[in-house]
């Protein structure tokens, strides 16, 4: 059912979904273009199959531009959010392998940080995992947990959750 013309609250506006292929950006695109956003979403290869059903949402054909860019390229990060609004990063590799998994987060996200100051970008929403906040035994588990709380990296190390730090 197309959406709700009144409800197009983000007509106008860009945003650009790092990753947009994967699980949770596939829904955010989903759930920005139903909004009337456009958006830019990045994924590492526009023809992989993996990725055709993004141009199947209602609204892409019209408002979605997938924009060819690696985490570890700054340059293809600063061309798809030059000109953006906001930025959702979602993009990370998933993996055990703290060799695939460390230089990809953490210098793919100081280069999606950098490249959205870099542009002005108003708002950027950064996807980050239960396991950053949660593991802290001197926390009461009555505790809701958010983006202030910080998981203890000594219990993480003695209880084998990062063991290669
Ligand atoms: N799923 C959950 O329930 C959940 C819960 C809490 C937090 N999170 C967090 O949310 C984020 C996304 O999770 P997800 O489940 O949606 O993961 P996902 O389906 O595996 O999607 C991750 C995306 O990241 C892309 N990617 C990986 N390495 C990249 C690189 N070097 N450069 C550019 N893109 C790269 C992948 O693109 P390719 O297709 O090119 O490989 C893939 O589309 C992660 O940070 C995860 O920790 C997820």
């Amino acid at each position: 059912m197309p959406a709700d013309r009144s409800s197009l609250s983000g007509q106008g506006q860009t945003v650009c979904v790092t990753g947009a292929g994967g699980f949770i950006a596939s829904w955010i695109v989903k759930l920005l273009l139903e909004k009337g956003y456009s958006v830019r979403g990045t994924v590492r290869n526009p023809a992989d199959p993996k990725n055709s059903h993004l141009m199947e949402l209602e609204g892409a054909q019209e408002r979605l531009t997938l924009c060819k860019a690696d985490l570890l390229d700054y340059e293809s990060l600063q061309e798809a959010i030059q000109g953006c609004d906001g930025v959702f990063h979602t993009a990370s590799p998933l993996t055990d392998d703290p060799h695939q998994m460390m230089e990809p987060a953490v210098t793919g996200t100081k280069n999606v940080m950098t490249a959205a100051a870099e542009a002005k970008v108003r708002r950027v929403v950064l996807t980050s995992s239960i396991g950053a906040v949660y593991m802290d035994p001197k926390r009461s588990p009555d505790v809701i947990v958010d983006e202030s709380c910080c998981s203890d990296l000594e219990y993480c190390n003695n209880r084998r959750f990062v063991t290669w730090v």
